[in-house]
């Protein structure tokens, strides 16, 4: 990739504005961000003056700093970062950027290249004899899948042949860029597979969920008076699509509801075999009460029954 740096300075406008068309679509585009986020819209901004001149210039870039109240050398970094941003004059009816990364390098970018000097230039950047056509390489324009590929101005060209793409130069050199089909060149819908899916290619029928019609306020009276069936139940899936319907318990979740609800209930009411305490059975030997809500001293009967007297008296 071609180092990115501003044009020679006798190429440079002196100064730069929006066109009165422009300026209110800026105006809109910058209303869109949150109040303090304005600079997000540096990229949009730099893009549409792109499209108004050609190229991003020195003076554009310090017209769109000064709009959005960002330092010039900030939005000088996002415009020479991005390739999809030119910094010089290109070519008036195409800029072919053909990807060089690796994917595409080992599906034939090579020979794209061959193509692209052969009938623009022998060097990236410079434009043909009318000034039309102009090429460059560029890194990876994540339609690796489909490779290799070029872009030109906001469209991709992929699953590429030189022959083809010499056919996409031809069309764009006439004017007429229409002629051409943006995306695979190929029989390849997106990224799917070449000739089509290979998989998930069946019919997938949609789960039984029971959704049926709400009845009407009388007949989901009378309806709630019988208990459904088991057939009659909603899956857990209709419970999800439609929270309003009221599934009955099943055994499962009726028993984790009552085993929460024994364990809310007190200690004394639900502990039919206590477990040994010794303090306690200490307190019961003593003849002191037990405390509230605890075991009462008859799960402690030994050391109750070392204390009864010959007579059979219990202490
Ligand atoms: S490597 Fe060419 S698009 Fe990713």
């Amino acid at each position: 990739m071609s180092v990115r740096r501003l044009a020679e300075d006798n190429v440079q406008p002196a100064a730069f504005a929006f066109n009165e068309e422009n300026a209110a679509w800026a105006e809109a585009t910058i209303r869109k961000y949150p109040e303090g986020r304005q600079q997000s819209a540096v990229i949009p901004l730099l893009m549409r003056a792109q499209e108004q001149d050609g190229w991003v210039t020195r003076a554009a870039i310090e017209y769109v700093a000064q709009k959005l109240g960002m330092a010039y050398i900030r939005v000088l970094e996002v415009a020479t970062f991005y390739t999809q941003f030119q910094l010089k004059p290109v070519g008036t009816r195409a800029h072919v950027q053909v990807c060089g990364t690796t994917p595409c390098m080992l599906r034939g970018a090579e020979d794209l290249i061959k193509v692209c000097k052969s009938k623009i230039h022998a060097e990236p950047f410079e434009l043909n004899e009318d000034g039309t056509l102009s090429w460059e390489e560029v890194e990876c324009q994540g339609a690796c899948v489909n490779a290799p590929m070029v872009m030109i101005f906001k469209d991709a060209y992929e699953d590429l042949t030189p022959t083809q793409l010499e056919h996409i130069i031809d069309r764009f050199h006439a004017g007429k860029p229409h002629e051409i089909t943006p995306g695979p060149q190929i029989d390849r819908q997106f990224s799917a597979p070449v000739g089509g899916p290979v998989t998930l290619t069946e019919e997938v029928k949609p789960a039984q969920t029971n959704l049926e019609p709400k009845p009407e306020p009388a007949e989901a009276a009378s309806a709630a008076a019988v208990p459904p069936s088991d057939a009659a139940r909603p899956t857990d899936t209709a419970e999800e699509a439609d929270p309003s319907i009221k599934t009955p318990l099943t055994d499962k979740e009726g028993s984790k509801k009552r085993v929460k609800a024994a364990e809310k209930q007190p200690l004394s009411a639900t502990a039919s075999t206590p477990k040994p305490d010794k303090k306690r059975a200490g307190a019961a030997v003593e003849g002191a009460p037990p405390e509230p809500g605890t075991v009462s001293g008859d799960a402690k009967p030994k050391r109750t029954r070392k204390k009864t007297t010959p007579e059979g008296d219990a202490s």
